[in-house]
């Protein structure tokens, strides 16, 4: 058969908010493109939102607008189901019946696939359909692709990226403007960069359901979103943003994700780190200076060395680009043979690495720490002590000159880097630097690599 003869690709439309407009925008527009790219046409035929009307005020005629998403899941002329809905909920088992019902999906998920990805790909596999997810991870950017496929003759050593808008527009704000945390995320609330409920988006959920994808198609593991460690960026200060750029770094919020060959567990040697949390970043490298809503991954492999990917990471387009990029490669492979297909987490399912999330207090990272501390004789003296003691070697210390505070004597930040060294390790030590009574306040660390 001709390529002109083949039938245009039939999509099924699941929610048609923000991604989902700009998916019907993005296909329309370009369809000539499209189709001379993927070797036959791809059109929406059938939409389901909740919004009727705002569905059909989208769409127009050019598509059959019902409420009820699995009237387009029972529609046999729906080749590919496009779930746009989000969340684990009714999203999880619409994509479960999209797949039983033997339609190949394309997704936006990063929580769905994080939490119940293995599930979902067992049951696609059992079924030959494709489940797609180019645009669950950094919105426009192709990593998913650079990763699965690109790179495909590397060992990956570790991925890192900011793949998370709203808190890189956050951090963005608070060190440009000098201002803290809950200022800013007013701020951000009111200009319509963070959502009303920002919760997954502030405390880290949202690049750990990413970094948990990036971390399966990096090292072909399972998706193990509960073994993820999750910290977000409501407990950073202006102050330690300030101190941080005194020195040279920026703060970052860094979904990461390392092999470790280094370590012995209970299963043998090796494991993968898998963390999202804010980071120091020497200011010199290009993530570092990735600002506002745009999102960058790095990825080293040890034939390419270190690649990095930068773009929007969130929007109606950005977004719709990954989507309808998903929507081409499943065009191209609709009469192939599953075989020919790229697997879903890059390795083939029988061929996965049983090397476990390693446990925080295996990760290795070098830290800044900041201590209010008693501006007085052999203070640091303790300090720098206790730090031997685990091991920990110094890279750099400030202390700040010592402000007058009534009644309790002239106190001081002592700001300090280290070099290398394991959570546990520093964990102990700070334990035992809180128990000085020379140390005022809670001690503020903040994890820091080099991304070298
Ligand atoms: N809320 C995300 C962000 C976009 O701020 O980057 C969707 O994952």
């Amino acid at each position: 058969m001709s390529q002109e003869q083949l039938r245009p690709v039939r999509v099924g439309l699941l929610g048609i908010g923000t991604v989902g407009s700009g998916t019907f925008t993005v296909l329309k527009r370009n369809q000539e493109e499209i189709r001379r790219r993927a070797g036959r046409g791809i059109e929406i035929t059938m939409v389901a939102d909740l919004n009727v009307e705002l569905a059909r005020k989208v769409v127009g005629d050019a598509a059959q607008v019902v409420s009820d998403a699995r009237q387009v899941i029972a529609n046999p002329d729906v080749d590919v189901v496009v779930e746009l809905i989000g969340g684990y909920g009714v999203a999880k088992a619409l994509v479960l019946e999209a797949i039983a019902a033997g339609k190949h999906v394309v997704t936006a998920n990063k929580a769905l696939l994080a939490v119940h990805g293995t599930e979902i790909f067992a049951a696609a596999r059992a079924k030959g359909v494709i489940v797609a997810f180019e645009a669950a991870v950094a919105g426009g950017i192709p990593i998913i692709k650079a990763l699965r496929e690109g790179l495909t003759a590397n060992q990956i050593q570790w991925v890192a990226g900011i793949i998370n808008g709203t808190t890189n527009f956050i951090l963005s704000e608070m060190r440009d403007k000098g201002l803290d945390f809950d200022v800013v995320l007013k701020e951000a609330q009111r200009l319509g960069y963070a959502e009303a409920d920002p919760t997954f988006d502030i405390e880290g959920v949202d690049a750990a359901h990413k970094a948990t994808l990036l971390s399966a198609i990096a090292f072909g593991i399972p998706v193990q979103f509960d073994k993820a460690h999750v910290e977000g960026i409501t407990q950073l200060s202006a102050t330690d943003i300030k101190y941080a750029e005194q020195l040279g770094y920026r703060i970052k919020l860094l979904g990461i994700a390392r092999r470790r060959m280094d370590v012995k567990t209970p299963h043998g040697v090796g494991g993968i780190e898998l963390r999202t949390h804010p980071t120091l970043v020497p200011m010199r490298r290009l993530i570092a200076n990735v600002e506002g809503a745009m999102n960058a991954v790095l990825v080293q492999g040890d034939a390419v060395g270190t690649t990095m990917y930068y773009g929007k990471g969130a929007g109606s387009e950005p977004t719709a680009s990954a989507v309808v990029a998903d929507l081409v490669d499943i065009a191209r492979l609709l009469d192939a043979a599953p075989e020919a297909r790229v697997p879903y987490l890059a390795f083939q399912p029988d061929e996965m690495s049983t090397l476990p999330i390693l446990p925080l207090d295996e990760v290795v990272t070098s830290f800044y720490l900041r201590l209010r501390v008693a501006d007085k004789a052999g203070v640091l003296a303790k300090i720098t002590g206790i730090l031997a003691e685990q091991g920990i070697s110094i890279d750099a210390v400030i202390q700040r000159e010592a402000d007058e505070v009534s009644g309790e004597g002239n106190q001081t930040d002592l700001i300090i880097l280290t070099h290398d060294t394991t959570e546990g390790g520093m964990n102990k030590a700070i334990a035992a630097m809180q128990a000085l009574p020379t140390v005022l306040a809670p001690i503020v660390r903040v994890r820091k690599e080099e991304l070298a």
